[in-house]
Order: C-alpha cells, then sequence, then structure tokens
C-alpha cells in the first residue's frame, strides 16, 4: 500500500494561513456562490443530528451537523464541514460552535487535510453577510442593528464595516444584557470611529436602521415588520427571528441557497413556503444569480429587502482550502501519516 498523509492544520495554523481576513474571506465567499450557479459545485443537503424529540430542543440540547460538498473552479476541492453546537457550552466557559473541515482530493477522494474549521465557519457566515450588504444594502447606509451579541454577530459587524465604511453607529440586541454590553465594550475598542450603543429592546433601534442582521439563538420573531423603515436591508441568518409581515413588506426576497433553506426548514422565509404563503418563484434570487446579474440586486434607495443565508458547507471548504494550499506552500501544519 503507498504512504498517504494527510496535513493538520490547528487554529494557531489557519489564522496564520489567514483565515479570518475578512477581504479574502468575501472573494472566496462570492466565488462559492458563483461556481454554484455555474453548475460546478456538489452541494447534498446538510444532515441534521440533533438531540432532544423537537426542533426547539435544538437550542438547548445541541446538534452536530454534516455539510458535505465538492467545489470546482480554482479550489477543485471535496470535503465536509462537521460543525458541533452546543448551546449551553457557554456555562463551561466554551464557545457554542465548533467546527472540523476535513478536505478530500477530488480524484483519489483521500482525505488530504484536516483543519479546525471554527474561525472559518464564522467569518464565512460575515463574508455572506457582507456579500448580502454589498449588493443589498443602501450605499450610503450608516446605521446599523445587531441583534445576537455572539460569535456570529462580531463576524457580521466585521464584514459590514468593511463593505459599508460608512457606517457610524451600530445598536447591539442581545437577551442576555451582559453579552451585549461585553460586545459593545469589545467593539469599542477594535473600531474607535463609530458609535456603539447596547439596547434592551430591538424596537428601540430598528427602526433607525440601514441594516438589521439577526444572528440569534431565537426561534420565536424579535424583529417586527412596522419597525422596518424604508430603504432597509433585514438579514435573518439563523431561525425564525422575523415575523412573517416582514417577509410580506419586502419588495425582494433574496436567499443564499433556495434549495437548502428549504431542506433544512427553519427559517421565517421557509417556515412561509411551508405553511404555502410563499412559492418558489417569489424568491427574486440567490446571491450568486446577483453576483451575476442574472438576477438583480437593489434598485432603488426605498425598497425594504429581506436576506436569508442558512449557509452550505462550500463555503468553509473555499476557504480552508485557500489556507491549505498555502500551507503547502509555506510547509505549515503538521503532517500525519494516514497510511504508513
Ligand atoms: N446563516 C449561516 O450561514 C449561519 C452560520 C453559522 C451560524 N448561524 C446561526 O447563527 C446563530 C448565532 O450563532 P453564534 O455562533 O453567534 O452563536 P452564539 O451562541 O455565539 O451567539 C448567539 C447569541 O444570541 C443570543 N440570543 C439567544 N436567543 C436570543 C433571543 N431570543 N434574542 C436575542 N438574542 C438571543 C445569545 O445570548 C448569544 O449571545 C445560530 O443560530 C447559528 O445557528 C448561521
Amino acid at each position: 500500500m503507498s504512504k498517504v498523509d494527510i496535513l493538520f492544520l490547528n487554529n494557531k495554523d489557519m489564522e496564520e494561513l489567514g483565515c479570518g481576513d475578512m477581504p479574502s474571506v468575501i472573494h472566496d465567499v462570492e466565488r462559492a456562490y458563483i461556481l454554484t450557479e455555474q453548475g460546478d459545485v456538489l452541494v447534498p443537503g446538510k444532515c441534521v443530528m440533533r438531540w432532544g424529540s423537537s426542533p426547539e430542543d435544538e437550542n438547548t440540547l445541541g446538534r452536530i451537523n454534516a455539510m458535505p460538498g465538492y467545489l470546482g473552479g480554482e479550489y477543485n476541492m471535496a470535503g465536509i464541514k462537521w460543525i458541533g453546537s452546543g448551546p449551553m457550552n457557554y456555562k463551561k466557559g466554551l464557545p457554542r460552535a465548533s467546527v472540523t473541515v476535513i478536505l478530500n482530493d477530488p480524484d483519489t477522494k483521500l482525505p488530504v487535510c484536516v483543519a479546525d474549521g471554527t474561525e472559518v465557519s464564522a467569518k464565512r457566515t460575515g463574508a455572506s453577510g457582507g456579500v448580502a450588504m454589498k449588493l443589498l444594502s443602501r450605499q450610503d447606509s450608516k446605521v446599523m442593528t445587531i441583534c445576537g451579541a455572539g460569535a456570529q454577530g462580531r463576524t457580521q459587524l466585521e464584514a459590514a464595516l468593511t463593505v459599508r465604511p460608512g457606517i457610524n453607529k451600530v445598536y447591539v440586541y442581545d437577551i442576555r444584557p451582559e453579552s451585549s454590553q461585553r460586545f459593545v465594550e469589545e467593539s469599542k475598542a477594535k473600531y474607535p470611529n463609530v458609535e456603539f450603543i447596547a439596547v434592551d429592546d430591538p424596537a428601540k433601534a430598528v427602526p433607525e436602521s440601514d441594516i438589521t442582521v439577526c444572528v440569534t439563538l431565537a426561534n420565536e420573531p424579535i424583529v417586527q415588520a412596522d419597525w422596518l423603515k424604508k430603504g432597509c436591508l433585514l438579514m435573518n441568518m439563523a431561525d425564525y427571528e422575523v415575523t412573517y409581515d416582514c417577509v410580506k413588506k419586502a419588495s425582494k426576497i433574496v436567499v443564499d441557497n433556495w434549495d437548502t433553506i428549504k431542506h433544512r426548514m427553519i427559517s421565517t422565509v421557509a417556515l412561509m413556503w411551508k405553511d404555502g404563503l410563499i412559492k418558489d418563484e417569489d424568491i427574486t434570487g440567490q446571491l450568486g444569480q446577483l453576483l451575476l446579474g442574472t438576477k438583480p440586486s437593489r434598485e432603488n434607495d426605498d425598497e425594504i429587502i429581506y436576506f436569508n443565508a442558512v449557509g452550505t458547507g462550500i463555503l468553509d471548504l473555499a476557504v480552508t482550502t485557500r489556507c491549505y494550499r498555502k500551507a503547502l506552500e509555506l510547509g505549515k501544519g503538521t503532517t500525519l501519516h494516514y497510511w504508513e
């Protein structure tokens, strides 16, 4: 038998390889969306292994999801994202999400790399949000609300300030006030030119916001339709976080990947589809179609746009592949003998 090695990249290696470099991650994510529209990917459905007896239990008892895929183009890599979510981990001082990415050679199908993808996962979700903000928010956006002061809230902020540098006021809402407070203090130090305000009620922030991002564990809506101002972008990045009326009020419904959203069946627009209130043809387009110009992005400063993303594993594969190739070039990481 031939010898086969695997490159192991831990969190430190991945960081040094630029897994968190937001402009590069935005580029990877855009390429993954474009390759999807060009039919140069394989994206089987996400396999969800949840604890408990109902979907609601997932947000307390947790889950581990498997997200396999293949990405063509310059990436030409297969693999899987294996993501654990322990909602109560914060009580042990651990992050909620932990991600392992395995890359497989698309020719031999053998594993070539095992990498920590925890940072990649947070950054690529921020980057997806960033792509949506670039295409769908008003160019002159100044005020933003972030609902959910967790790991994803932080990368949504980073992406927002990358693509919309004119943002100068950010409201932060979290069900745990101490989390919003910590987020605000941290962000003030990181972005001194932006004003950060913690609020105890999203009603005090959303009506003023050009962009509202929801990245919470909520499974009851926290954003109401009559708060949405003309020209705003409402981003539903997790589950049932905004009311059906918010979606009805929007003149465009844009998604990352409609099949994946229907398969996952947790976000507002997916539930509306299940209830027969939204049809496939009501979806304006997927981000890749907007990037290719085959479907419209924002067309004027008045329209309210709803965006929903649930994410696909190929985004993580794109970022991890870039880091893996760089690791090979620089001789970074730890080589493990898989088959001696
Ligand atoms: N769309 C995607 O591609 C994608 C990718 C990764 C994660 N997510 C989702 O994003 C969400 C946040 O992930 P995270 O890693 O930041 O988690 P996290 O645990 O780090 O942060 C979540 C925050 O939401 C807050 N929260 C919980 N319930 C709330 C409520 N009802 N109202 C307001 N705030 C509430 C929590 O207190 C916490 O601070 C999760 O639901 C996750 O599944 C989406």
